[in-house]
C-alpha cells in the first residue's frame, strides 16, 4: 500500500486499528527544489533540517509520519510553531499535496482521488475548522453557516433549517440574523465551527481554531469541543501549540518536531512515559497528578490489602487518590467490575507525581498480572 516503505524505520511503524478513518503511512511533504527525491534517497531522509536545507534547499515539513485517526477520538497534533502540524493537517485533504506516502480515509486511497471525488471529501467528509474563521462579511450568522450546504447544492429551505439547528447547538440563538462584524471572536469562532458542522461531516479538523481568542473564551470553545465530542462521539484532528489544550482534549496526542512525530500517545503516556528528553522537556511543567490516573500509578495488591481501603475507579487522577488515601489513611484500592486490579499507597503516590517511580503502562504485563 505505501509507496514508500524503503524509509520505514520500526519506529515510525504503527499498530494496527481497526477501522480506522484516517490511516496515513509514510507521509512526507518536502518544500523546495526537486523535492521528491528527498524521500526516496536515505542519504537526504536521514538528514536533519539545516543539513538538508544546505544539501538541497529544501525542508522536510512533514517528514516520514505514520499513524491512524480512529473513529469517534480526539487526535490532537502538538508542537512548536514551525513544526509541520498544519502542514500535515492540510496534507489530509490535499490542501496540499504530500511528497510521498499513503493516505487513506476509511479505506479510499485520498491520493489517489480525482478532481470530484476530493472536492467531495472537503465538502462532505472532511470539513476543516481555521484560526481566522474565514466568515464571509456580508452574509448573516445563519447565511454563512448554511454557506457549506449551499455548496453542496442544498435547497434554501432545508439549509436554512439545517443551519438553524446547528446554530442553537453552539449556543448562538438569537444571533442568526447579525453580520461577522457584530460579533464578538469567540462567537465569531463559534459560527466558524456551526458552519463545519453544517454539512455534517464525519471528521472535523482543527487548525489552532482558539489561538486568537482570550484565555476565558478559549476556555468556553474548548468545553464546547469536548460536548460535542461527548454528545456526538464527533472524530476531530486538531492542532494546537498548546500543551494544556492538547492535554485537555485530546484522547491521543502526536507530539511534533522537525516534522516528525517524536511521540504518539495518550496525554497519559506522554506525560508520564515521555519517549525522549525534547518531550521530558516539553511537559516539565504539567501537573502530573492531575494527568496521570491510578490506572497507571498502581502497584500489585497484597491479599489484605486487595480486600480492604477505599475504592477508586482506574479512571481516577492521581490528585483524587492523593486525597482519598489522606482520608482514610490506608491504600486504596484501584477497583474495575468488582475486581481489585492493584492499589495505591501514600508513597507510591507521590513518587508517580515525583517522577521517580515509573507509572506503569495500562495494559502491561504488571498490570495484567495483579488480580
Ligand atoms: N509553502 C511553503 N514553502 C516552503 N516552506 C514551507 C511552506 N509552508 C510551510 N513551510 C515550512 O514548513 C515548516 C512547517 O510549517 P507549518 O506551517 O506546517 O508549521 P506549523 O507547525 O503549523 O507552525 P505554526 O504553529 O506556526 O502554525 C516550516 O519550517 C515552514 O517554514
Ligand atoms: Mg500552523
Amino acid at each position: 500500500m505505501s509507496t514508500t516503505t524503503s524509509t520505514a524505520t520500526p519506529e515510525t511503524r504503527k499498530p494496527p486499528t481497526e477501522n480506522p478513518v484516517f490511516s496515513v503511512e509514510n507521509l512526507w511533504k518536502v518544500f523546495g527544489p526537486k523535492a521528491h527525491t528527498v524521500p526516496a534517497d536515505p542519504d537526504l531522509a536521514a538528514l536533519d533540517p539545516a543539513g538538508l536545507r544546505e544539501r538541497t534547499g529544501c525542508t522536510a515539513a512533514v517528514r516520514d509520519v505514520s499513524f491512524d485517526v480512529r473513529k469517534g477520538e480526539v487526535f490532537v497534533v502538538m508542537g512548536l510553531s514551525g513544526s509541520g502540524k498544519s502542514t500535515l493537517v492540510r496534507c489530509l485533504t490535499r490542501l496540499i499535496e504530500p511528497t510521498a506516502g499513503t493516505i487513506a480515509i476509511d479505506g479510499e486511497d485520498v491520493r489517489a482521488m480525482d478532481k470530484t471525488r476530493l472536492r467531495e471529501l472537503r465538502r462532505h467528509r472532511a470539513a476543516m475548522v481555521f484560526q481566522h474563521f474565514g466568515l464571509l462579511p456580508h452574509r448573516t450568522v445563519l447565511d454563512n453557516v448554511a454557506y457549506g450546504l449551499e455548496i453542496q447544492g442544498v435547497g434554501k429551505a432545508e439549509r436554512r433549517e439545517r443551519a438553524a439547528e446547528v446554530v442553537a447547538k453552539v449556543g448562538l440563538e438569537g444571533m442568526e440574523h447579525r453580520r461577522p462584524g457584530q460579533l464578538s471572536g469567540g462567537q465569531r469562532q463559534r459560527v466558524g465551527l456551526a458552519r463545519a458542522l453544517a454539512v455534517d461531516p464525519e471528521v472535523l479538523l482543527f487548525d489552532e481554531p482558539f489561538s486568537a481568542l482570550d484565555p476565558l473564551i478559549r476556555r468556553d470553545m474548548q468545553e464546547e469541543v469536548v460536548r460535542l465530542h461527548h454528545e456526538e462521539g464527533r472524530t476531530m484532528v486538531f492542532i494546537t501549540h498548546d500543551l494544556s489544550e492538547a492535554l485537555k482534549l485530546g484522547d491521543r496526542i502526536a507530539l511534533m518536531r522537525d516534522g516528525a512525530v517524536v511521540q504518539l500517545g495518550t496525554p497519559e503516556e506522554i506525560v508520564g512515559s515521555p519517549a525522549d528528553d525534547y518531550v521530558r522537556e516539553f511537559v516539565r511543567d504539567v501537573p502530573r497528578e492531575q494527568v496521570l490516573t491510578v490506572r497507571t500509578a498502581m502497584r500489585t495488591a497484597s491479599a489484605d490489602e486487595a480486600g480492604s481501603g477505599p475504592a477508586l475507579a482506574p479512571e481516577a487522577t492521581v490528585s483524587e487518590a492523593i486525597e482519598a488515601v489522606a482520608r482514610s489513611g490506608a491504600p486504596a484500592r484501584v477497583m474495575e467490575n468488582g475486581r481489585c486490579l492493584g492499589v495505591v499507597d501514600h508513597e507510591r503516590l507521590i513518587g508517580v507525581v515525583a517522577g521517580t517511580e515509573r507509572p506503569v503502562a495500562a495494559g502491561t504485563e504488571q498490570a495484567k498480572e495483579v488480580v
